[in-house]
C-alpha cells in the first residue's frame, strides 16, 4: 500500500483544476441500469470508487468503456443479472445505489448489505422501507437484501425519517419507472440529487421539486438522452482546496468548479477571515489567506448546511485560528477519527460527545500518521502541509477513493509531496 511523504511547511501558489464530483458520478453511473441503450458520461473523475462502480456494473451485465484521458465512460446495459456481491459492495458503500434501479429494471435484486464503516453505522433501512411501500417484498438473509416486486412497482408517499442522500437517489431512480405518482418528503436537497434528477428529466422522467425537501415523480418510460451527461465539479474537492489554501496561507485559484454549490462552505471560511472571490459565472474561485484567523462554531447539516464531508478538512484549518472553535457533528456518530492523528501533529483538540473543541493557533510538527477514511485523510494532508518538517501519511488508499491525483495537483502548485510504496 502507498503512503504520502509531505515536507512542510508549504507555501503554495497557482491554479488548481477541480475534477468531476465523485458523489454526483456514482448515482449517475448506477442510473444506467434503468436504460436499454448505451449511456455516455463525461468529466468522470479517475477514482477508485469509480473503478469499483464499473466492476459492479459489469458483474450485473452492464459493460463499460472508460477513456481515462478524456474522462468519458460509456455503459451498455444488456441482459442484466440483478446481483451486487459483497466483495464489491464492501469496498464502496454506495453500491447500495444498485438496488433502486435494479428493482425498477428487473423486478428483483439481490444486493449485499453494505455493513459498517469507519465513520459509524451506515444503515439502509430507509431505502428498504420506501421500496416496501412501493410494492417490493424485502428479505434480509445471510448478509444480502433480497428484493422482489410483488405484482407491479407502484408510486407511493414516502416520508424519510432523516435526510438520506443515497436513500433519496435510490427511490428517485426506482420511482421514475414505477406506475403512478411518488412523493418523497424530507428528501435530500444535495446538488448531487439535483444532478441525477435533471439527467432523468432529460431522459423523459417527470420530476418536480428537485432541490427542495419534497420531490414528486410521475413514473413512465425513459429514453437515453443523445448527449449523455456531464458530471458536475466536485464541491467537496473545491472545499478541500479552500482549507489547504487557508491552512498553508497560500493564495490559490480553483478553476472548473461551481460556486453555486458552495454557499455554506464560503460562509464558514469567510467568517474565519479567508478571502474568497468568485468570477462572474461561478466557475473560478480565488482564495486569499490571512495572517490571523478567527475561530468559528458550526454544526454539520444536510445541504444547504455545512457538509459533514467537509468537517475534517475544516478542523485542520481551524487549528490555525486564534481561539476556541467548536464543530458539532450531527450526521455521523463516529466521524472524529482524524482528531487523534491531528493531535499527533500537535493539534489541541478535545472531544465532548459529538463536539470537537479546537484550540488555536497551534504550531504543528510533522509526524508519522495514519489515514482512516476518505475525508479524514484529506484533513491529515492539510495539516501535514502546514506542519513543520516531515510527515508520512500511511494508508492513503482512502484518499485515492475520492481525490483524483491529489499529490500531482499539490506538486503543481509547489508542495513537497511524494507517493511511496510501503
Ligand atoms: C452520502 C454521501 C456521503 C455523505 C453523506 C451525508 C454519497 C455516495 N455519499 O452518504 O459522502 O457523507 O451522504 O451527507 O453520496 N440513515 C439511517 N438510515 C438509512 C439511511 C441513512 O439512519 O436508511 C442515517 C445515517 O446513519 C446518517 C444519516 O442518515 O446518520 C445520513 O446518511 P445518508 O445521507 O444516507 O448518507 P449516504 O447517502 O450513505
Amino acid at each position: 500500500v502507498d503512503a504520502l511523504v509531505i515536507q512542510g511547511p508549504s507555501r503554495l501558489a497557482g491554479k488548481v483544476q477541480v475534477s468531476g464530483s465523485k458523489n454526483a458520478a456514482l448515482p449517475l453511473l448506477f442510473s444506467s441500469l434503468l436504460f436499454d441503450r448505451k449511456v455516455r458520461f463525461e468529466n468522470v473523475p479517475r477514482l477508485w470508487d469509480i473503478e469499483t462502480t464499473l466492476k459492479l456494473l459489469k458483474e450485473m451485465g452492464a459493460a463499460s468503456q472508460w477513456d481515462k484521458q478524456q474522462g468519458v465512460v460509456e455503459i451498455t446495459p444488456e441482459n442484466l443479472k440483478p446481483e451486487a456481491p459483497y466483495e464489491l459492495v464492501r469496498q464502496m458503500r454506495a453500491g447500495i445505489l444498485a438496488l433502486g434501479p435494479l428493482v425498477a429494471a428487473c423486478g428483483r435484486a439481490k444486493v449485499s448489505l453494505p455493513g459498517g464503516c469507519a465513520i459509524g453505522a451506515r444503515p439502509v433501512g430507509f431505502h428498504l422501507s420506501a421500496l416496501e411501500k412501493m410494492g417490493v417484498t424485502i428479505q434480509v438473509d445471510a448478509g444480502y437484501i433480497h428484493a422482489e416486486v410483488k405484482s407491479v412497482l407502484r408510486g407511493a408517499e414516502i416520508d424519510f425519517p432523516l435526510v438520506s442522500v443515497t436513500g433519496t437517489e435510490n427511490i428517485l431512480m426506482a420511482a421514475t419507472r414505477a406506475e403512478g405518482r411518488t412523493v418523497l418528503r424530507n428528501a435530500a436537497q444535495e446538488p448531487e440529487v439535483v444532478e441525477l434528477g435533471n439527467f432523468l428529466i432529460r431522459a423523459g422522467a417527470k420530476i418536480q421539486g428537485l432541490g427542495t425537501d419534497t420531490i414528486e415523480i410521475e413514473g413512465g418510460a425513459l429514453n437515453v438522452p443523445e448527449q449523455g451527461v456531464r458530471i458536475c465539479p466536485d464541491r467537496i474537492e473545491t472545499g478541500t482546496w479552500i482549507a489547504i489554501a487557508a491552512a498553508t496561507r497560500s493564495p490559490l485559484t480553483l478553476s472548473g468548479t461551481d460556486a453555486s454549490q458552495l454557499g455554506s462552505v464560503f460562509e464558514v471560511f469567510r467568517k474565519m477571515g479567508v478571502g474568497i472571490e468568485v468570477n462572474a459565472d461561478g466557475s473560478e474561485i480565488r482564495v486569499t489567506p490571512a495572517q490571523h484567523y478567527s475561530p468559528v462554531t458550526i454544526e454539520t447539516q444536510p445541504f444547504p448546511g455545512f457538509a459533514t464531508d467537509m468537517q475534517a478538512q475544516l478542523m485542520a484549518a481551524l487549528c490555525f485560528a486564534e481561539g476556541k472553535s467548536v464543530i458539532r457533528e450531527t450526521i455521523f456518530e463516529n466521524r472524529f477519527m482524524h482528531v487523534a492523528e491531528l493531535q499527533r501533529l500537535g493539534a489541541r483538540i478535545e472531544i465532548h460527545g459529538n463536539e470537537a473543541h479546537v484550540f488555536g493557533p497551534c504550531r504543528l510538527k510533522g509526524a508519522p500518521i495514519m489515514a482512516t477514511d476518505l475525508r479524514a485523510s484529506a484533513s491529515l494532508v492539510i495539516a501535514a502541509l502546514a506542519a513543520e518538517g516531515e510527515s508520512k501519511i500511511s494508508r492513503i488508499y482512502h484518499l485515492d477513493r475520492g481525490y483524483q491525483k491529489l499529490e500531482l495537483k499539490l506538486q503543481a502548485v509547489g508542495a513537497h509531496v511524494q507517493r511511496i510504496a510501503e
